[in-house]
């Protein structure tokens, strides 16, 4: 039986600053359930990252409620571990000391948060890195320790903001392929962000479409492409169809968003 573990109820938020108010997103409701992927697609600036961030519990909606196992999230929600475009990994530890800082800092003894460090590096794929420094990594091996970094601290809830993006194509693609691996091995629920719809059809249970800002939800999709989804699904007739649907809902978008000179 499936069982909403996060729902967002009717999300809106503002900004004001100084330079005035800026409606990021308006009236944004969906549900997430326990053990699925939910990605959401938009264009630039249509208040991705703002959505990620009341769900993390970084910021407050204006108006509306974002809720956990039917609890509202008011705070920094620990049960929910985010996983940005740019690493964050301390460059002085190693790989070993980097992914076990969460568990460090809850007071996990060395022994026991080395051993379970190690499965997590393990399960990512960089068993024999633990040692080496995150300088001497590449960029998607990075990612790798930022992504077991944040596992160890044994969320439920995987939230990643466009984590891809800044990665070459082939690598973008085994890192899909991974992540897919691991929310099926370890049963977590991901709300995964990106502008990249291939990359949503790829890992999603169910893809939403946000509108321009001020996000909206314009379309959501139940992704029914069969598991496990290998490469190989891009080329099938469905996964075509279905990236057309979701690629003129996007360019309705970002045309109508547009904003450029007529050259004559
Ligand atoms: N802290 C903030 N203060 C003021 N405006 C903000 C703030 N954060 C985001 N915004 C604005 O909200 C809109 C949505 O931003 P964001 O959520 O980062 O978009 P996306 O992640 O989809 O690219 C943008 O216009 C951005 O400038
Ligand atoms: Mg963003």
């Amino acid at each position: 039986m499936s069982e909403i573990l996060i729902r967002a109820e009717n999300v809106t938020k503002t900004f004001v600053s100084r330079k005035g108010r800026v409606e990021a997103v308006r009236d944004f409701s969906i549900d997430v359930q326990r053990g699925k992927v939910v990605c959401i697609v938009g264009a630039s600036g249509c208040g991705k990252s703002t959505f990620l961030n009341m769900v993390a519990g970084f910021i407050q909606p204006t108006s509306g409620c974002i809720s956990l196992e039917g609890k509202p999230i008011t705070s920094i929600e620990p049960r929910c571990g985010m996983i940005f475009q740019s690493y964050a990994l301390f460059p002085w530890m190693t790989v070993l000391d980097n992914v076990s800082f969460g568990p460090r800092l809850k007071g996990v003894r060395k022994s026991e948060r080395y051993q379970k460090a190690r499965r997590w590096i393990e399960m990512v794929g960089l068993q024999g890195f633990e040692d080496a420094y995150p300088g001497e990594l590449s960029g998607g091996m990075q990612q790798r320790v930022a992504l077991s970094r944040v596992l160890a601290n044994e969320p439920d809830v995987l939230l990643c903001d466009e984590p891809f993006a800044a990665l070459d194509a082939m690598t973008r693609q085994i890192m899909q392929q991974e992540l897919l691996h691991i929310v099926q091995k370890s049963g977590k629920t991901v709300i995964f962000i990106t502008h990249s719809i291939d990359e949503a059809l790829i890992l999603s249970d169910t893809l939403v479409v946000m509108s321009a800002r001020p996000g909206q939800v314009k379309a959501v999709y139940d992704n029914d492409l069969p598991h496990p989804r290998k490469l190989e699904v891009q080329l099938t007739d469905r996964f075509l169809k279905l990236k057309r649907q979701v690629w003129n809902l996007v360019q309705e978008e970002v045309v109508g968003s547009m904003t450029m000179p007529v050259i004559r």
